[in-house]
C-alpha cells in the first residue's frame, strides 16, 4: 500500500481519546455495571486505548463481529451477527464502541437488536462520523472526530483486511 496521507496522527487521537474517557467517566460513575461493547474488527485499538482511561470497577469488555453485505467500501444496509456478545446485558449499561459510522447501517441494526435484549441503557461511542453520508438516523453520544466523505484506514479501520495495524488514521489519494 504506496502513499498513505495522515488524516489524525498518532498523538491527536490518543489526546482526543483520553478526553473522551474522562468524559465518559464522569456519566457513567453511577453505574453498577458497564458493558463495553468492542465491534469488530475495526474498533479493536480504539477500545483498547479507551478503556484505559474510562475508570470504573464495574467495566467488562465484551466482542461482537458483524458484517454488511456490499463491497469493500459502502454497506448495503443488510447486517448479519458473525459472533455475538458472551455477556447478558439485561438491565445492564451498555456502550458500543464503533470505528466509524459511514451510512449508519450497521449501528441502525444493532442498536435495535441490542435494544430487545432490554438493557438499562445504551450509548454509541464512535471514533470517526462521516456524517455526511448518513442514510439512517442515527446520532452517536460520543464521537471522536468528525471526518469529511473520505475512505480511511489504520488504527483499526482496513482495506481489504489490510491496514489496520497502521499507528495513525490515514487516507489514500
Ligand atoms: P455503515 O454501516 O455504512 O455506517 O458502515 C460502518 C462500517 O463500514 C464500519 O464499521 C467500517 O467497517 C466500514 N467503513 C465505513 N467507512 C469506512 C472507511 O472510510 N474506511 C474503512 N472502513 C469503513
Ligand atoms: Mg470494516
Amino acid at each position: 500500500m504506496e502513499d498513505i496521507k495522515v488524516l489524525i496522527d498518532e498523538e491527536k487521537l490518543l489526546n482526543r481519546i483520553k478526553i473522551l474517557g474522562e468524559q465518559i467517566t464522569k456519566d457513567y460513575k453511577k453505574s453498577k455495571e458497564l458493558i463495553v461493547v468492542c465491534i469488530l474488527k475495526g474498533s479493536l485499538y480504539f477500545t483498547a486505548d479507551l478503556t484505559k482511561h474510562i475508570k470504573n470497577n464495574n467495566l467488562k469488555i465484551d466482542f461482537m463481529k458483524v458484517s454488511s453485505y456490499g463491497d469493500e467500501f459502502i454497506s448495503s444496509g443488510k447486517v448479519k451477527i458473525i459472533k455475538d456478545l458472551d455477556t447478558d446485558i439485561k438491565n445492564k449499561d451498555v456502550l458500543i464502541i464503533e470505528d466509524i459510522i459511514d451510512t449508519g447501517n450497521t449501528l441502525y441494526y444493532l442498536k435495535n437488536e441490542l435494544n430487545t435484549r432490554n438493557p438499562k441503557s445504551l450509548k454509541i461511542c464512535t471514533l470517526l462520523d462521516k456524517k455526511s453520508r448518513r442514510q439512517k438516523d442515527i446520532t452517536p453520544d460520543y464521537i471522536g472526530f468528525e471526518i469529511e466523505d473520505k475512505f480511511v484506514i489504520g488504527y483499526g479501520l482496513d482495506y481489504k483486511d489490510l491496514c489496520r495495524n497502521i499507528p495513525y488514521v490515514g487516507y489514500i489519494e
